[in-house]
């Protein structure tokens, strides 16, 4: 299959910005945390459980389905991970909801969500944007294009991932 600028090249570019997309609503809920501000970080942590619970429907329906075919040990692990995020944002829905979750426990899933999103540009993703059904891939790009806009007008995004990852 022939990539092109706007045809897998783009839809890859895309799943990674969505990825970045979803860091940067967690650094945010990291900030609001530090902050003490209780209702940011529950409104935050309401929107990041929201997009991730949706992103990894979407990963499931339209990519790891199809990479289930083509290499069914990544597909195994890619939804072990996802269980296992599913546990974790049950566990600290909880802890916001009681305002009793700390920013350790909150840092560590983030290096866990930063891992997971890696292991998928650097496979699932790549598979994605060369071997999926044309219509898929452009039902994927319309799903995810705001993402691409919102990266564009997010300055800044990356050095706070920096000071978290120190
Ligand atoms: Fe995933
Ligand atoms: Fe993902």
């Amino acid at each position: 299959m022939a990539s092109t600028q706007d045809g897998s090249e783009g839809l890859y570019a895309l799943l990674v910005c969505e990825h970045e997309r979803l860091d940067g609503i967690f650094c945010q809920l990291l900030d609001a945390l530090h902050a003490d501000a209780r209702e940011d970080v529950r409104q935050l942590w309401t929107h990041f459980e929201d997009d991730i619970t949706t992103h990894m429907a979407l990963e499931e329906k339209y990519i790891i389905e199809g990479l289930w075919h083509e290499g069914p040990e990544e597909a195994r692990a890619l939804l072990g991970e996802h269980d296992d995020i599913r546990r974790k944002l049950a566990e600290l829905s909880v802890g916001v909801e009681l305002h009793c979750v700390s920013e350790d426990v909150v840092k560590a899933f983030v290096r866990q969500l930063r891992d997971h999103a890696r292991r998928e540009n650097e496979h699932a993703y790549q598979w994605a944007a060369h071997f999926l059904d044309a219509d898929v891939q452009e039902y994927l790009r319309q799903r995810l294009g705001a993402a691409e806009s919102f990266r564009k007008n997010a300055p800044g995004l990356h050095a706070r991932r920096q000071a978290i990852s120190a």
